[in-house]
């Protein structure tokens, strides 16, 4: 069987295999665009002060991946849910909770779901090289005209930081290059990234 007769029946044969379940198929594909988290560790780390003295930038995070632990806790200190009443790790002006963290990974770029904790495939493919090219690269979103939008990124950004202090993990903010997926990332309406955070192991 030639390479193109072969794809063509392997076609038709999933196209078989989804009409007769199509459950398992619709299933199938909605866990393929959703990743859950393992839970943040929320016990540990170094204290808040020592993290303070030595949060700094490294301009290259490089290419070192995170565990699958240090993207749920970094996720979770950038705005994840940390009270019963879904209040988060940021303040937010008048609790409204405008902001979105998406992270550019090498199997797409996710949006994070703080309330079930775990990823939504935003955009298929490994874009990280549209960045920096750091292992992980998370993207701070905010409505274009919202006077609080900066405020709130600067809070994710600082939480992040120190957690990335804490756990030894390479990071920097980074303005640069932070509308590279314009046009391509489903936002919301009237948002925009307007910051990156660069991270790597
Ligand atoms: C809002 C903001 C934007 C930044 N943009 C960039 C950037 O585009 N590229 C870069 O290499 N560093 C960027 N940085 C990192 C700064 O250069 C860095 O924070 C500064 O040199 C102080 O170093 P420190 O973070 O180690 O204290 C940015 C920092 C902030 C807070």
């Amino acid at each position: 069987m030639d390479r193109r007769t072969f794809l063509g029946a392997s076609a038709a044969l999933a196209a078989t295999l989804a009409l007769a379940h199509p459950v398992t198929a619709a299933q199938d594909a909605a866990k393929a665009r959703t990743k859950p988290l393992p839970p943040p560790d929320k016990t540990g780390g170094k204290p808040l002060m020592e993290c303070l003295n030595s949060r700094r930038s490294t301009h290259m995070p490089g290419k070192k991946e995170l565990t699958e632990q240090q993207l749920s806790n970094v996720l979770w200190a950038a705005c994840g849910i940390s009270s019963t009443s879904g209040k988060r790790t940021v303040p937010t002006a008048r609790n409204r909770q405008r902001i979105a963290v998406y992270v550019a990974l090498g199997d797409g770029v996710w949006l994070y779901k703080p309330a079930e904790h775990a990823l939504e495939l935003a955009l298929a493919g490994d874009h990280r090289g549209d960045f920096d090219g750091s292992a992980c690269v998370l993207l701070y979103a905010v409505p274009r005209k919202d006077p609080f939008g900066y405020a709130h990124v600067g809070s994710m950004y600082q939480n992040v930081g120190l957690y990335c202090a804490s756990e030894g993990l390479a990071n920097c903010v980074k303005y640069q290059r932070h509308d590279a997926l314009a046009g391509k990332l489903p936002l919301p309406e009237d948002w925009e990234v307007v910051m990156l955070h660069c991270i790597a192991g």
